[in-house]
């Protein structure tokens, strides 16, 4: 399937996201054939510049891009003629006029469609003066053709702020208009999850109180703030992964089968479980929630800096880097099972997993301790699933070892996708099942708001309390007693 002639309106279109990410990612879509006969592309930004101009950054930027593969004979050329530029103040209404005169100038070529992808790449304070400007237009208007807006996170500061904001721009747009973008949730292993929960028979009667001891979600980052400390200061490691990324991991992980595959289906369900995560108010927060931030430290043989002595950060900063924490979920299938979740910058390596650790055995009939069987999905990198389990050792004796199933997915052969190739497709596809529901994203803050209540601007005397190049504050090794992370 095809998407419809449309053109993409990317509002920031030279800033960072977009050529880092975007434009690779729709060159790639475009070169294969996947978005449709007629497609074109206006940038817009504050700056000004010519078509000319814009034509030559973008076509340097895939040029120079590590994420731009296979760049076929004359791909380039073609695709240059499909790039348009308009600049302006995002608060005034010339730039959306502009926008609008753009449409009309591709609608022959697009079988006298309007069809448009509004995606905001700008910073958060940004979103509702877009949206309004494009209302203000009448360009959030369906008669002439589709309209859909693509907002990246984090959207919204607290949960009130996200309340506020999602108030705006319902104000302009309907629901199934917006598409808010968790790039977790366009990676394959991702999907995977539900393939593998859903499309078998095998884990789903285990997957619950009766049998699971308790789930690890950890999603470990080595690098640092790679130049981002202005947006990271203000963000810090519950807004930037946990109130989104970590939280459709666990969502996903814990919700009941939908009743089909499709956007709403699988929303709501995500949002039952979200709804049934037990609250953690501010008093409860040291309890559940463990913070840190790295000092200074080596990896891979190199010196790297603490946190707060980055480029651009503050000198006392408090933000935090890492987080652990505890959620428990009232109702009946995960009844006393804790999920713990974890994330970090500078800690050894880079891996995303989700574990699913079983009960012991109730007798041992063999020598030795019992070990958990554990069900590893392996987000990133070595995208897979593993499944431990004891197995009898070679030899007279009966003695157990565990022993690990291994599925790995290159095993396909096949290059796993960018992350928003699938996105900005199914956005042009209007397929939002992968894309996080407002009331979703409300449950998210709503989990999230007392760890923010209790940690923003208070002071952290313990940090820095990690070592940039290790797996995080001991406070964490606590939180999990009486289990233990797993060894990544
Ligand atoms: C982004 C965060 O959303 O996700 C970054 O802002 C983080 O801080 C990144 O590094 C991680 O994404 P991935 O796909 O590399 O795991």
């Amino acid at each position: 399937r095809a998407p419809e002639p449309a053109t993409m309106v990317i509002f920031g279109a030279t800033g960072d996201l977009a050529t880092r990410k975007l434009l690779p990612a729709i060159f790639g879509l475009w070169q294969d054939g996947l978005l449709g006969s007629a497609f074109n592309i206006v940038g817009v930004g504050r700056q000004e510049m010519t078509d000319e101009q814009f034509k030559d950054f973008a076509i340097k930027a895939l040029q120079t891009s590590k994420e731009t593969d296979d760049i076929k004979p004359g791909s380039l050329e073609k695709f240059r003629d499909l790039l348009y530029y308009e600049g302006g103040d995002f608060a005034g209404d010339d730039i959306y006029q502009q926008v609008q005169t753009e449409l009309d100038r591709a609608e022959e070529a697009h079988g006298g469609r309007k069809n448009a992808l509004f995606y905001l790449s700008v910073p958060p304070s940004l979103f509702e003066t877009i949206s309004n400007g494009l209302g203000r237009l009448g360009l959030n208007r369906q008669d002439e053709g589709w309209r859909r807006m693509v907002i990246e996170k984090p959207f919204g500061r607290t949960l009130q702020s996200a309340r506020e904001l999602n108030d705006a721009i319902h104000r302009v747009w309907d629901e199934s208009q917006v598409y808010r973008i968790d790039h977790y949730l366009g990676k394959e292993t991702v999907q995977n999850l539900m393939a593998i929960r859903f499309g078998n028979v095998i884990f789903e009667p285990l997957w619950n109180r009766s049998y699971v001891s308790h789930v690890q979600i950890t999603a470990a980052e080595d690098l640092g703030l790679e130049g981002r400390a202005g947006y990271y200061e203000e963000a810090g490691v519950v807004r930037d992964m946990l109130q989104n990324h970590l939280m459709q991991l666990f969502a996903l992980t814990a919700m009941e089968a939908p009743a089909a595959f499709d956007a709403d289906a699988i929303r709501d369900e995500k949002v039952k479980v979200l709804r049934a995560v037990k609250a953690i108010p501010k008093s409860r927060v040291k309890e559940v929630a463990v913070r840190g931030q790295y000092a200074a430290g080596t990896m891979d043989g190199k010196n790297v800096p603490g946190y707060r002595e980055e480029p651009g950060v503050k000198g006392g900063s408090t933000t935090p880097t890492y987080v652990a924490v505890k959620l428990e979920i009232d109702n009946w299938r995960w009844q006393g099972v804790p999920f713990y979740l974890r994330t970090g910058k500078r800690l050894p390596k880079k891996v995303t997993e989700i574990a699913v650790v079983f009960k012991r055995p109730p007798l041992g009939i063999f020598p030795g301790g019992l070990e958990r069987n554990v069900l590893a999905f392996r987000i990133q990198p070595d995208e897979g699933v593993s499944l431990k389990f004891s197995s009898k050792t070679p030899g007279q004796e009966m003695v157990l070892r565990e022993v690990v199933m291994d599925f790995r997915y290159d095993a396909f052969g096949a290059q796993l996708e960018s992350p928003y190739s699938r996105l900005l497709l199914d956005a042009m596809l209007g397929d939002a099942t992968l894309f996080p529901r407002e009331d979703e994203v409300d449950h998210a803050w709503q989990i999230v708001s007392g760890i923010l209540e209790a940690w923003d601007g208070k002071a952290a005397s313990e940090f820095p309390n990690y070592v940039a190049g290790t797996w995080g504050p001991d406070a964490a090794d606590e939180l999990i007693a009486p289990y233990r992370w797993r060894r990544l």
